[in-house]
């Protein structure tokens, strides 16, 4: 089937091209109606919409991925689907029901079959998921009609040639509140860290690292991606706190840490003046798998971990663990993977 687009699949970057069917589902008078495919890749909506004017909206990121014997499988889809229930519930919208948004990302690769890279290639197919708040509205408050909708876009492997370890900084801004949306995947919190990851790469960091809004003082997310550390003992380590997004891959590094690699596994505090605890460091999200972190600067030193140029035999084992699992080569936990087809 792959054959039937005219796409370089080993030189897809992370952009957005137009696939041929997105899921649209319309939520008034207190229900989600049926849903259906569309293949117009506009949404007309009212000017006076929540989402447009005051943030009420939110999205999710997830991947399907094609496997050696051809076949096409979702990673951990139920997650996502909760994920954005608990963001819809922070912001006063309707919850999506799980089956119903996992059915959604289903139909949605199923339709667009042929934009789903080969394997082999490392490119995946990426679904995003999102509600928006529509409707006429002036007023500050949950909008009268909301709009759910799953598009999907082929992109590239994060690392082209292999994993190479990449230096952040501190932020001088907090990416969100000690008691605000920042365990929510909401677009304030993305729109709000632009100004700080442009700062970053401006001083020639791949992104910022935000410590803890309340004393500065504990590493929470990598840009966006959360924190893990391995101790000098083994451990791996990953910071706890309210008001870090919940990242579905780092809970799955944390079960393949502690079941497939025998590691004792702990979320706690991670304090930013003790950076030597971690032979080892990195950044995981749905987008790398891992991004491992060679360097930390903080008030004007770099703290370097493993290596600056080389990735830690630790973060390389988590890494082809979860990604052999992602592509069907290992076999994962029970219910991790919801085959397409
Ligand atoms: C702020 C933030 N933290 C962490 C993550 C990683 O989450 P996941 O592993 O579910 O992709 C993401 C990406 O979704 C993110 O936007």
């Amino acid at each position: 089937m792959s054959k039937e687009v005219n796409i370089d699949w080993n030189n897809l970057g992370f952009s957005y091209m137009k696939t041929d069917y997105r899921y649209v589902s319309r939520w008034s008078d207190g229900e989600w109606d049926e849903g259906k495919l569309v293949t117009d890749n506009k949404l007309s909506l009212s000017e006076a919409s929540t989402a447009l004017h005051y943030g009420q909206q939110c999205f999710e990121g997830l991947k399907a991925y094609r496997t050696k014997d051809g076949k096409i499988q979702l990673f951990r889809p139920d997650e996502n689907a909760k994920r954005m229930q608990n963001s819809c519930k922070r912001i006063l919208m309707p919850e999506m029901p799980e089956q119903k948004f996992i059915d959604a990302c289903i139909e949605v690769v199923k339709a667009n079959e042929k934009y789903v890279p080969p394997y082999g290639s490392g490119a995946t197919l990426y679904l995003r998921p999102f509600v928006i708040g529509v409707g006429h509205n002036l007023g500050v408050k949950p909008a009268p009609e909301y709009i759910f909708c799953v598009f999907c876009v082929p992109v590239g492997p994060y690392f082209k040639g292999g994993m190479t370890p990449v230096n952040f900084t501190i932020a001088d801004f907090d990416r969100a509140a000690p008691y605000g949306t920042g365990a929510a995947k909401v677009g304030g919190n993305y729109a709000g860290s632009l100004l700080p990851h442009e700062k970053a790469n401006e001083k020639g960091f791949a992104d910022c690292i935000y410590l803890d809004p309340k004393t500065h003082t504990k590493i929470e997310e990598v840009g966006a991606a959360n924190f893990f550390g391995i101790t000098k003992d083994d451990k791996f380590i990953t910071p706890k706190s309210p008001s870090i997004l919940p990242s579905i891959t780092k809970y799955s590094l944390m079960h393949i840490a502690e079941n497939y690699l025998d590691m004792e596994v702990v979320e706690r505090d991670v304090h930013i003046e003790k950076l030597d605890e971690f032979k080892e460091a990195g950044a995981c999200g749905t987008a790398a798998v891992i991004t491992p972190i060679g360097g930390i600067e903080y008030k004007g030193d770099l703290h370097v971990f493993h290596s600056e140029t080389e990735v830690g035999p630790i973060t390389k084992k988590l890494y082809d663990t979860l990604y052999g699992i992602q592509f069907g080569d290992v076999e994962a936990p029970e219910g991790w993977i919801v085959e397409v087809e």
